[in-house]
């Protein structure tokens, strides 16, 4: 297990398609272990295998809160949108791989993934709000889709802008 680094934006990697899982064993039960590290380290509430750098269909995601502590804890291969609502929902968004960028993104209200868990057990979720939401994110990820593609022209263009900025800075500092 170990705390890998998450690519930014620009970094090409990021955008490629992430490849189907065939095989369930050790290798990839790694991967899953150190997405969580990582999701948990940089304090996010999903991570994407893209993110590190490693082109597999491959999300968790942790949303648990108090009243909740064990349930929402997820761990997606090859997640499939099978159902999505037409009735859209608009809400801010962030992303480890762009940090501190955040901006309002249209999506499905609710939607329904299918799975499998790092055993290969199939694993089925109807989600709305938040999860929802998360689901969505992540899943785009494993196409190579960051929520600024979802923006329009006019907002990606101010966000990545204010990106380029926070960037230079962050350099000189
Ligand atoms: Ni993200």
């Amino acid at each position: 297990m170990a705390v890998r680094r998450i690519l930014l934006l620009g970094e090409e990697a990021l955008r490629d398609p992430g490849v189907e899982v065939e095989a369930f064993d050790d290798e990839l039960r790694a991967l899953v272990e150190d997405l969580l590290e990582t999701m948990y380290f940089a304090e996010g509430i999903g991570l994407a295998a893209p993110q590190i750098g490693v082109s597999r269909r491959v999300c968790v995601l942790d949303l648990r809160d108090e009243d909740d502590p064990e349930g929402g804890r997820w761990v997606f291969v090859n997640p499939v949108i099978v159902e999505s609502s037409d009735e859209e929902d608009k809400a801010t968004e962030g992303c480890l791989s762009i940090p501190e960028m955040e901006e309002v993104v249209t999506r499905s209200a609710r939607v329904t993934v299918r799975g499998f868990d790092a055993e290969g057990q199939a694993v089925e979720v109807e989600a709305d709000g938040l999860l929802a939401r998360a689901l969505q994110h992540e899943i785009d990820h494993l196409d190579g889709v960051l929520f600024i593609d979802r923006l329009t022209t006019y907002k990606r263009r101010a966000l990545l802008k204010k990106w380029r900025k926070s960037q230079k800075e962050g350099a000189k500092g």
